[in-house]
């Protein structure tokens, strides 16, 4: 449907990062109509930025519940990104052969080994010893072992927004250029407590719909403050390099595994790139510019990881703001006040990782559908405090390399069968 004045749809996503396509396409295949609502062009929030990790067991630190959140997304990634393949004809750039975490002293060989003994049968990890390090580390310095993690991957997040965006447009409705600008909100109904968003105000004109979704990435924080709800969404500016590795680098190369070490974490690119990254910066606020420091920084304890790196050629540096949360966890579900508004928010440093799993749990959140993972850790709620309350991120968290840096008023949502 092309963009115009009182289009009326089942659900209108705002924002078209790899959240809100991930739910938009879920919808759509599910028969809803639905559209995505991005202000600019799918992408080009911190999804562009990222380094496409699928790291449940390391990105989850001790947080048993990011760990089955993420640990379940991951397991949905095969499928999602086949589908979303074989609907949009180009390719996700996902690969699955795990996560390592090297150590470059001896405490950090003992804390690793630890948690090997400690973790090793539930999170699917071992240790191995610096005489059993498997040939992509051939090229590392100073590895005094390595824990892997067997359930981990990749995918090149340009690529994947690019091919859920066009499996999306195939079947639903893509608003480009449609920042929503305002709320028209009307009174919840009869024996409903809250209120009900009734359409939302674009350049393309309004948009009614039953369900709405916020996927803004960042932008949450200020959407669900117009609404009276404020969302603690707190943006952590992250840094990545971009490089194209010398030709005795292939071995790393090849084995397509990403690894942690030092401080950085490398990301190989089937098209032979390398990803150094990151930096967390809630300091930052909403500034995404690159800085000479940050990537002097990356780059010199990318090159004490690995040498050879010296001789990389640069390709370039990207940047993007993490839509963090004060406990890390995403914000999902019915927003306070408001059932028929569902915040799919607060991705922090895995919203790659989370995006099948959210997009099941949305649509069946739309739909009525009695969620497949208990929301109530998750709950949008659980923060929402008096407007213009003080939230900030609890420091760096456990996946961040070192030297870088319930629901009031949710009314149950309606059994909805879509219109075929
Ligand atoms: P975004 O991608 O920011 O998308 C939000 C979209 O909403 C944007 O396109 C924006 O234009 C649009 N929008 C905002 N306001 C409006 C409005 N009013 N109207 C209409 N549209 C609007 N995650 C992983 O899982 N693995 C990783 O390895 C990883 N690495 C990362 C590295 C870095 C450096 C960074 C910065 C992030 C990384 N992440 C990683 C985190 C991941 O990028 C985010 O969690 C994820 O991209 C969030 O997706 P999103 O769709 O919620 O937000
Ligand atoms: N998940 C990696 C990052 O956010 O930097």
């Amino acid at each position: 449907m092309t963009p115009g004045a009182g289009s009326a749809f089942d659900v209108a996503v705002i924002g078209g990062g790899i959240i809100g396509l991930a739910v938009g396409f879920e919808l759509a295949r599910e028969g809803a109509r639905v559209a995505v609502l991005e202000r600019e062009r799918p992408g080009t929030g911190a999804s562009r930025a990222a380094a496409g990790m699928l790291a449940p067991g390391h990105e989850a630190g001790t947080d048993p519940v990011l760990y089955e959140l993420g640990l379940r997304s991951y397991r949905l990634w095969p499928p999602f990104a086949r589908d979303i393949e074989a609907a949009a004809g180009t390719l996700t750039g996902y690969v699955g052969r795990g996560i390592a975490v090297v150590a470059t002293d001896e405490p950090e060989a003992a804390g690793l080994r630890e948690r090997a003994e400690r973790e090793g049968a539930v999170r699917r990890l071992r240790w191995l010893p610096p005489d059993a390090l498997p040939p992509y580390l051939d090229r590392f310095q100073g590895v005094r072992g390595a824990l892997v993690f067997e359930e981990g991957g990749h995918v090149d997040p340009v690529a994947t927004v690019r091919a859920l965006a066009a499996a999306f447009a195939a079947s639903g409705s893509l608003w480009t250029g449609a920042e929503v600008l305002d709320f028209r909100d009307e009174p919840g109904g009869p024996g409903a407590s809250g209120r009900r968003l009734a359409a939302v105000r674009t350049p393309w004109g309004e948009v009614r719909a039953g369900t709405f979704v916020l996927a803004g990435g960042v932008s949450n924080a200020a959407l669900s403050a117009r609404l009276g709800v404020a969302l603690p969404v707190i943006p952590v500016k992250g840094q990545v390099l971009a490089v194209q590795p010398p030709p005795d680098l292939r071995g790393f190369l090849d084995g397509q595994v990403p690894v942690f070490g030092n401080g950085v974490y490398l990301v190989p690119r089937l098209d032979g790139r390398l990803l150094v990254g990151a930096t967390e910066e809630p300091e930052a606020g909403y500034d995404r510019s690159a800085t000479l420091g940050a990537i002097t920084r990356l780059a010199a304890a990318a090159q004490r990881l690995v040498p050879a790196l010296e001789r990389a050629r640069w390709l370039g540096a990207q940047t993007g703001l993490r839509p963090g949360t004060p406990d890390r966890r995403p914000l999902l579900g019915p927003l306070p006040r408001y059932p028929n508004v569902i915040a799919a928010a607060g991705h922090y440093r895995n919203g790659i990782l989370l995006a099948p799993l959210t997009a099941r749990i949305v649509a069946g959140l739309c739909a009525g559908r009695e969620p497949e993972f208990d929301l109530g850790p998750l709950d949008p709620g659980r923060f929402v405090t008096a407007p213009g309350s003080d939230h900030s991120m609890p420091g760096p968290c456990p996946g961040a390399g070192k030297g870088t840096a319930g629901s009031e008023g949710a009314d149950t949502v309606r059994k909805h069968q879509w219109r075929s």
